[in-house]
Protein backbone atom coordinates (compact mmCIF):
# COMPACT_ATOMS: atom_id res chain seq x y z
CA UNK A 1 0.00 0.00 0.00
CA UNK A 2 3.00 2.10 1.16
CA UNK A 3 4.65 1.79 -1.97
CA UNK A 4 1.81 2.16 -4.42
CA UNK A 5 1.54 5.69 -3.00
CA UNK A 6 4.47 6.47 -3.26
CA UNK A 7 4.39 5.74 -6.81
CA UNK A 8 1.36 8.25 -7.10
CA UNK A 9 3.63 10.75 -5.04
CA UNK A 10 6.34 10.19 -7.30
CA UNK A 11 4.34 10.67 -10.54
CA UNK A 12 2.69 13.91 -9.30
CA UNK A 13 5.87 15.04 -7.88
CA UNK A 14 7.89 14.62 -11.53
CA UNK A 15 5.24 17.01 -12.71
CA UNK A 16 4.59 19.91 -10.24
CA UNK A 17 7.70 19.26 -7.98
CA UNK A 18 5.32 18.85 -5.08
CA UNK A 19 8.62 18.01 -2.64
CA UNK A 20 9.98 21.34 -3.60
CA UNK A 21 6.92 22.51 -2.42
CA UNK A 22 7.02 20.62 1.19
CA UNK A 23 10.56 21.13 1.93
CA UNK A 24 10.88 25.28 0.43
CA UNK A 25 7.71 26.45 1.77
CA UNK A 26 7.16 24.28 4.67
CA UNK A 27 10.69 23.04 5.86
CA UNK A 28 12.15 26.10 5.35
CA UNK A 29 9.45 28.04 7.03
CA UNK A 30 11.11 28.55 10.48
CA UNK A 31 8.95 29.76 13.83
CA UNK A 32 9.95 31.50 16.34
CA UNK A 33 12.65 29.06 18.27
CA UNK A 34 9.86 29.87 21.51
CA UNK A 35 7.01 29.04 19.50
CA UNK A 36 4.24 27.70 22.05
CA UNK A 37 0.93 25.75 21.56
CA UNK A 38 -0.97 28.71 21.38
CA UNK A 39 0.26 29.16 17.98
CA UNK A 40 -2.10 26.03 17.16
CA UNK A 41 -5.46 27.76 17.02
CA UNK A 42 -5.20 29.17 14.08
CA UNK A 43 -4.49 26.13 12.57
CA UNK A 44 -6.67 24.15 14.50
CA UNK A 45 -9.96 26.55 13.17
CA UNK A 46 -9.07 25.51 9.64
CA UNK A 47 -9.43 22.47 10.38
CA UNK A 48 -12.81 22.43 12.63
CA UNK A 49 -13.99 24.86 9.24
CA UNK A 50 -12.68 21.91 6.91
CA UNK A 51 -14.81 19.46 9.30
CA UNK A 52 -17.89 22.19 9.22
CA UNK A 53 -17.90 22.11 5.54
CA UNK A 54 -18.03 17.98 4.67
CA UNK A 55 -20.23 17.40 7.85
CA UNK A 56 -22.77 20.30 6.46
CA UNK A 57 -22.48 18.87 3.25
CA UNK A 58 -23.16 15.64 4.52
CA UNK A 59 -26.52 17.07 5.86
CA UNK A 60 -27.35 18.68 2.78
CA UNK A 61 -28.02 15.53 1.31
CA UNK A 62 -31.38 14.99 3.62
CA UNK A 63 -32.14 18.56 5.09
CA UNK A 64 -35.02 19.98 3.65
CA UNK A 65 -35.75 23.99 3.97
CA UNK A 66 -39.00 24.16 4.37
CA UNK A 67 -41.31 24.85 7.40
CA UNK A 68 -43.32 21.91 7.32
CA UNK A 69 -40.56 19.30 6.67
CA UNK A 70 -37.43 20.72 8.15
CA UNK A 71 -38.15 19.94 11.51
CA UNK A 72 -39.07 15.95 9.85
CA UNK A 73 -36.41 15.69 7.99
CA UNK A 74 -33.77 16.70 10.80
CA UNK A 75 -35.68 13.46 13.05
CA UNK A 76 -35.23 11.82 9.99
CA UNK A 77 -31.08 12.21 10.05
CA UNK A 78 -31.20 11.67 13.28
CA UNK A 79 -32.98 8.62 13.59
CA UNK A 80 -33.11 6.71 10.36
CA UNK A 81 -29.81 7.86 8.47
CA UNK A 82 -26.92 5.89 9.18
CA UNK A 83 -24.23 7.96 11.71
CA UNK A 84 -26.66 10.33 10.91
CA UNK A 85 -26.77 11.78 14.81
CA UNK A 86 -23.17 11.35 14.82
CA UNK A 87 -22.41 13.69 12.26
CA UNK A 88 -25.53 16.38 13.22
CA UNK A 89 -24.01 16.25 16.50
CA UNK A 90 -20.53 16.82 15.11
CA UNK A 91 -21.92 19.82 13.01
CA UNK A 92 -23.58 21.16 15.82
CA UNK A 93 -20.98 20.80 18.47
CA UNK A 94 -18.23 21.86 15.79
CA UNK A 95 -20.03 25.21 15.60
CA UNK A 96 -19.57 26.04 19.03
CA UNK A 97 -16.11 24.33 19.08
CA UNK A 98 -14.97 26.90 16.61
CA UNK A 99 -16.85 30.26 18.45
CA UNK A 100 -14.86 28.90 21.46
CA UNK A 101 -11.62 28.41 19.77
CA UNK A 102 -12.06 31.89 17.72
CA UNK A 103 -12.07 33.58 21.17
CA UNK A 104 -9.34 31.35 22.31
CA UNK A 105 -6.91 32.51 19.36
CA UNK A 106 -8.00 35.91 20.15
CA UNK A 107 -7.11 35.70 23.98
CA UNK A 108 -3.88 34.23 22.79
CA UNK A 109 -3.11 36.99 20.23
CA UNK A 110 -4.30 39.99 22.84
CA UNK A 111 -1.92 38.81 25.52
CA UNK A 112 0.87 37.70 23.10
CA UNK A 113 0.45 41.29 21.58
CA UNK A 114 0.86 39.63 18.11
CA UNK A 115 -2.11 42.15 17.15
CA UNK A 116 0.93 45.43 16.77
CA UNK A 117 2.11 46.48 14.22
CA UNK A 118 2.50 45.39 11.55
CA UNK A 119 -0.47 43.01 11.73
CA UNK A 120 -3.08 45.56 12.34
CA UNK A 121 -4.88 43.65 9.00
CA UNK A 122 -4.48 39.98 10.41
CA UNK A 123 -6.39 41.57 13.62
CA UNK A 124 -9.46 43.08 10.78
CA UNK A 125 -9.50 40.32 8.83
CA UNK A 126 -9.78 37.76 11.85
CA UNK A 127 -12.23 40.12 13.36
CA UNK A 128 -14.56 39.89 10.37
CA UNK A 129 -14.22 36.49 10.14
CA UNK A 130 -15.47 36.30 13.95
CA UNK A 131 -18.28 38.18 12.35
CA UNK A 132 -19.25 35.77 9.99
CA UNK A 133 -18.35 32.91 12.51
CA UNK A 134 -21.18 34.28 14.68
CA UNK A 135 -23.46 34.77 11.35
CA UNK A 136 -22.63 31.39 9.92
CA UNK A 137 -23.71 29.60 13.71
CA UNK A 138 -27.04 32.14 13.96
CA UNK A 139 -28.06 31.22 10.68
CA UNK A 140 -27.95 27.42 11.06
CA UNK A 141 -29.52 27.53 14.83
CA UNK A 142 -32.81 28.08 12.89
CA UNK A 143 -32.59 25.43 10.50
CA UNK A 144 -33.92 22.72 12.92
CA UNK A 145 -37.03 24.82 12.57
CA UNK A 146 -37.88 23.85 16.30
CA UNK A 147 -39.08 25.75 19.10
CA UNK A 148 -35.63 26.67 20.54
CA UNK A 149 -34.39 27.78 16.75
CA UNK A 150 -37.74 29.98 16.34
CA UNK A 151 -37.70 32.12 19.34
CA UNK A 152 -33.94 32.23 19.37
CA UNK A 153 -33.86 33.77 15.92
CA UNK A 154 -36.93 36.14 16.94
CA UNK A 155 -34.60 37.49 20.05
CA UNK A 156 -31.51 38.01 17.95
CA UNK A 157 -33.64 39.50 15.14
CA UNK A 158 -35.30 41.60 17.18
CA UNK A 159 -32.15 43.40 18.86
CA UNK A 160 -31.54 45.18 15.27
CA UNK A 161 -34.40 46.61 15.74
CA UNK A 162 -32.74 49.02 18.69
CA UNK A 163 -30.59 50.00 16.06
CA UNK A 164 -31.73 54.21 15.19
CA UNK A 165 -33.87 54.76 12.25
CA UNK A 166 -33.24 51.61 10.17
CA UNK A 167 -33.76 49.07 12.94
CA UNK A 168 -36.98 47.85 12.06
CA UNK A 169 -36.43 48.05 8.06
CA UNK A 170 -33.26 46.24 9.38
CA UNK A 171 -35.07 43.19 11.23
CA UNK A 172 -37.58 43.12 8.12
CA UNK A 173 -35.42 42.59 5.73
CA UNK A 174 -33.64 39.85 7.64
CA UNK A 175 -36.88 37.78 8.48
CA UNK A 176 -38.33 38.80 5.23
CA UNK A 177 -41.28 39.97 7.30
CA UNK A 178 -42.51 40.68 10.27
CA UNK A 179 -42.40 37.43 12.14
CA UNK A 180 -39.72 34.80 11.90
CA UNK A 181 -41.70 32.69 9.20
CA UNK A 182 -41.31 30.52 5.42
CA UNK A 183 -39.02 33.56 4.37
CA UNK A 184 -36.77 33.74 7.29
CA UNK A 185 -36.30 29.95 6.85
CA UNK A 186 -35.43 30.28 2.91
CA UNK A 187 -32.94 33.86 3.65
CA UNK A 188 -31.07 31.81 6.54
CA UNK A 189 -30.42 28.33 4.60
CA UNK A 190 -29.15 30.82 1.64
CA UNK A 191 -26.67 32.86 3.95
CA UNK A 192 -25.90 29.48 6.01
CA UNK A 193 -24.65 27.09 3.01
CA UNK A 194 -23.85 29.44 0.10
CA UNK A 195 -22.96 33.31 1.13
CA UNK A 196 -21.32 32.76 4.24
CA UNK A 197 -19.06 29.43 3.81
CA UNK A 198 -17.68 31.41 0.25
CA UNK A 199 -17.17 34.93 2.65
CA UNK A 200 -15.10 32.75 5.38
CA UNK A 201 -13.30 30.36 2.94
CA UNK A 202 -12.38 33.97 0.86
CA UNK A 203 -11.42 35.89 4.33
CA UNK A 204 -9.49 32.93 5.54
CA UNK A 205 -7.12 32.68 2.46
CA UNK A 206 -6.82 36.47 2.88
CA UNK A 207 -5.86 36.24 6.78
CA UNK A 208 -3.64 32.88 5.54
CA UNK A 209 -2.11 35.36 2.54
CA UNK A 210 -0.96 37.83 5.17
CA UNK A 211 0.25 35.77 7.91
CA UNK A 212 2.55 34.15 5.00
CA UNK A 213 3.93 37.78 3.95
CA UNK A 214 4.81 39.27 7.76
CA UNK A 215 5.67 35.58 9.20
CA UNK A 216 4.10 34.95 12.34
CA UNK A 217 5.31 37.12 15.55
CA UNK A 218 7.39 36.36 18.34
CA UNK A 219 6.24 35.24 21.37
CA UNK A 220 7.48 37.84 24.32
CA UNK A 221 8.66 35.44 26.66
CA UNK A 222 10.71 32.21 26.65
CA UNK A 223 14.27 31.80 25.17
CA UNK A 224 15.97 35.13 23.57
CA UNK A 225 14.52 36.40 20.75
CA UNK A 226 16.49 36.38 17.48
CA UNK A 227 14.17 37.45 15.04
CA UNK A 228 14.15 40.47 12.52
CA UNK A 229 11.40 42.83 13.83
CA UNK A 230 9.41 45.31 11.94
CA UNK A 231 10.79 48.98 12.70
CA UNK A 232 8.09 50.86 11.04
CA UNK A 233 10.37 52.14 7.73
CA UNK A 234 9.71 49.42 5.16
CA UNK A 235 8.20 46.21 4.56
CA UNK A 236 10.33 43.25 6.75
CA UNK A 237 9.28 39.63 6.36
CA UNK A 238 9.93 38.62 10.28
CA UNK A 239 12.38 35.84 10.11
CA UNK A 240 13.15 33.31 12.93
CA UNK A 241 17.53 32.23 12.35
CA UNK A 242 17.90 28.91 14.14
CA UNK A 243 13.88 28.66 14.45
CA UNK A 244 11.75 25.61 14.45
CA UNK A 245 10.62 24.08 10.72
CA UNK A 246 7.21 24.31 10.34
CA UNK A 247 7.05 20.76 8.47
CA UNK A 248 7.74 18.44 9.84
CA UNK A 249 8.68 19.62 13.43
CA UNK A 250 5.67 21.57 14.62
CA UNK A 251 3.15 20.15 12.32
CA UNK A 252 3.87 16.67 13.75
CA UNK A 253 4.60 18.14 17.46
CA UNK A 254 8.22 16.75 16.63
C1 LIG B 1 -11.86 31.07 11.09
C2 LIG B 1 -11.14 31.94 11.74
C3 LIG B 1 -9.63 32.04 11.78
C4 LIG B 1 -8.67 31.23 11.23
C5 LIG B 1 -8.86 29.96 10.39
C6 LIG B 1 -7.38 31.78 11.62
C7 LIG B 1 -6.16 31.22 11.26
C8 LIG B 1 -4.92 31.71 11.68
C9 LIG B 1 -3.65 31.04 11.50
C10 LIG B 1 -3.44 29.67 10.84
C11 LIG B 1 -2.70 31.84 12.05
C12 LIG B 1 -1.17 31.59 12.14
C13 LIG B 1 -0.75 30.82 13.36
C14 LIG B 1 -1.37 31.23 14.66
O1 LIG B 1 -0.98 32.24 15.28
O2 LIG B 1 -2.29 30.50 15.07
C15 LIG B 1 -3.36 33.05 12.54
C16 LIG B 1 -2.72 34.15 13.09
C17 LIG B 1 -3.33 35.33 13.47
N1 LIG B 1 -4.69 35.52 13.60
FE1 LIG B 1 -6.12 34.24 13.03
N2 LIG B 1 -7.57 32.92 12.38
C18 LIG B 1 -8.93 33.11 12.51
C19 LIG B 1 -9.54 34.12 13.24
C20 LIG B 1 -8.89 35.21 13.82
C21 LIG B 1 -9.52 36.23 14.66
C22 LIG B 1 -11.00 36.24 15.07
C23 LIG B 1 -8.55 37.14 14.96
C24 LIG B 1 -8.67 38.41 15.76
C25 LIG B 1 -9.70 39.21 15.75
C26 LIG B 1 -7.32 36.69 14.36
C27 LIG B 1 -6.12 37.37 14.40
C28 LIG B 1 -4.89 36.82 14.07
C29 LIG B 1 -3.61 37.49 14.19
C30 LIG B 1 -3.37 38.94 14.69
C31 LIG B 1 -2.63 36.56 13.82
C32 LIG B 1 -1.11 36.78 13.76
C33 LIG B 1 -0.47 36.10 14.95
C34 LIG B 1 1.02 36.10 14.87
O3 LIG B 1 1.62 36.49 13.86
O4 LIG B 1 1.59 35.68 15.87
N3 LIG B 1 -7.56 35.50 13.71
N4 LIG B 1 -4.71 32.93 12.32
Amino acid sequence: MMEFLGKIYNWIDVRLGTHEIITEKRTGYLLPRNVNAWYSLGSVLLVIFCLQIITGMLLMLYYVPDIDKAFDSVSFIMTEIPLGRLVRLFHAVGSSMMLLVLLLHMFSILFMGSYKSPRELHWLTGFFLLLLAMGISLTGYLLPWNQLSFWATTVATDCASSIPFIGENLVELLRGGKQVGIHTLGRFYTLHVGLLPALIAVLIGVHLFLIQRTGVSTPPFGLEDTSNQWKGESFVYEEHPGGIPFFPNFFLQK
